[in-house]
C-alpha cells in the first residue's frame, strides 16, 4: 500500500527543536499549542532582553512552566542561551551545571528579530565556544550573513562559506545544529559533514517557496527570516527531511506576532505555525510519499543528535481536511496562523 492511501498515522510524541513561545500575556496562549502535541521544545532566547545568563534562562523557565496547561503536564522545555561577544566560559560551566539549558543560540547582530544583542565577530567567542565543545554542549546557528550588500536569497550560503566552514574547521567536535534550513546548498552540506553537524527543518519552508510571499500581492503572513526560496531549494529540503538521514529533524521556527506587527509597513519576520505543528509536517511527508520517514524526522532524529531519550507516549493523526481559524488568541491580542481560512490535510487525533 502507497503511504498517500493512509488514513490514519501513529507516531512516538515529537519534539520540537526550535521554537518561540515569547513572554508576558503571549506566552501561555502559544505554549498551550506545542504542549499538546510535542513532549519537548528547545525555547529560543530571542527576548527583550536577550536569555544571556543561566539565571535568565532559570526565570523564564519559571516563566514557562507556570504557562504550561494542566492537560499536558509531561510538556518539557529545554532552554537555551543566547551568545553574545561577551557570553564568558564560566557561564557556559554554569548553564551544563543547571542541567535546565540544552543549547546556546548563536544570531550573527542583526540578522533576525530581537537579535541586535547578537555575536558581532564569532572570533570574538572562541574561549566559549570551546567551553561548550569540551562539555558537550550544542551551538543552534541561525545561518545567515548580515551585512547590508548580500543579497538576502544568498545569505545563508555566504554563512555556509564565510563562516560555518571556517567555524567546523576550528571546532571540530563541537555540536553544531544548522537551523531553519532553507537551500540545497545548506542541505548538502550538513550531509557532507561530519556526524556533529545537523539541521533542522521548518515546516513552512518544506510546503512553501518564495512564490507563496511575492505572487498576487505581498503576504505579510509568510514573510520569515531565513526567507522563503525558489522551487528547487524547496525541493532539496524535502529530500534531505524525507531522506532517512539522522541529521535532519524537527524544529517548526514557529515565531508568533501580533497581527499588526505583521500587517504593517515595516512587519516583522516570523510565521505561527506551533497550532498545526505535526499536521504540517504530515501534509509535506504526504505530499512527497514519505509518510513512512516523518516519525524518524520529528521523533527519533532530534533525540538522537541531542543525546537524549526518546519519547515514550505515542500520537496518532488521521487524514482529515479542516478548517484552519482566522486567528488565534495571542495574549489579549490576536495571531494569524499559517494557513488562516485555508484546509490542513491532517489532524492530531486526541
Ligand atoms: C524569529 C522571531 O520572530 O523570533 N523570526 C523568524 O522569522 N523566524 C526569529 C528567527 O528565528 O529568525
Ligand atoms: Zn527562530
Amino acid at each position: 500500500m502507497s503511504s498517500n492511501t493512509l488514513s490514519h498515522l501513529k507516531i512516538i510524541r515529537p519534539d520540537d527543536w526550535h521554537l518561540h513561545v515569547r513572554d508576558g500575556e503571549g506566552l501561555k496562549s502559544v505554549l498551550a499549542h506545542t504542549a499538546g502535541q510535542c513532549g519537548r521544545a528547545i525555547i529560543m532566547p530571542n527576548l527583550t532582553p536577550p536569555i544571556t545568563s543561566t539565571q535568565l534562562a532559570e526565570n523564564y523557565l519559571q516563566r514557562i512552566i507556570h504557562a504550561i496547561p494542566e492537560n499536558s503536564p509531561d510538556f518539557k522545555p529545554l532552554m537555551t542561551l543566547y551568545l553574545t561577544d561577551n557570553t564568558t566560559p564560566q557561564e557556559i560551566e554554569k548553564a551544563v551545571k543547571s542541567g535546565i539549558i540544552f543549547a546556546v543560540k548563536f544570531y550573527p547582530a542583526g540578522a533576525t528579530t530581537n537579535s541586535d544583542a547578537g555575536v558581532s565577530n564569532i572570533r570574538k567567542c572562541y574561549a566559549t565556544l570551546e567551553k561548550m565543545q569540551d562539555l558537550g554542549l550544542p551551538l543552534l546557528v541561525h545561518g545567515e550573513a548580515t551585512q547590508y550588500e548580500i543579497d538576502i536569497f544568498d545569505r545563508e550560503k555566504q554563512f555556509i562559506d564565510k563562516t560555518l566552514k571556517q567555524l567546523i574547521i576550528d571546532f571540530p567536535e563541537l555540536k553544531i545544529v544548522f537551523e531553519h534550513i532553507t537551500t540545497a546548498d545548506a542541505a548538502d552540506f550538513v550531509s557532507e559533514s561530519p556526524s556533529n553537524i545537523a539541521a533542522t527543518i521548518t515546516a513552512h519552508h518544506l510546503l512553501m517557496n518564495r512564490n507563496d510571499m511575492l505572487v498576487g500581492g505581498i503576504k505579510p503572513h509568510h514573510y520569515c527570516l531565513p526567507v522563503l526560496k525558489r522551487e528547487s531549494h524547496r525541493l532539496a529540503l524535502v529530500k534531505a527531511a524525507t531522506s532517512g538521514n539522522k541529521k535532519f529533524f524537527m524544529g517548526t521556527d514557529s515565531a508568533p506576532h501580533n497581527r499588526q506587527k505583521k500587517e504593517t509597513a515595516c512587519g516583522c519576520a516570523g510565521m505561527f505555525t506551533a497550532f498545526a505543528a505535526i499536521e504540517l509536517y504530515a501534509e509535506a511527508f504526504d505530499d512527497a510519499g514519505a509518510l513512512a520517514q516523518l516519525e524518524q524526522f520529528s521523533s527519533l532524529n532530534g533525540p538522537l543528535f541531542y543525546g537524549l531519550k526518546t519519547n515514550n507516549d505515542m500520537i496518532s493523526l488521521k487524514r482529515k481536511q479542516w478548517t484552519v481559524p482566522d486567528s488565534y488568541p495571542f495574549g489579549d491580542d490576536i495571531v494569524i496562523p499559517l494557513r488562516a481560512g485555508q484546509t490542513i490535510n491532517w489532524k492530531l487525533d486526541l
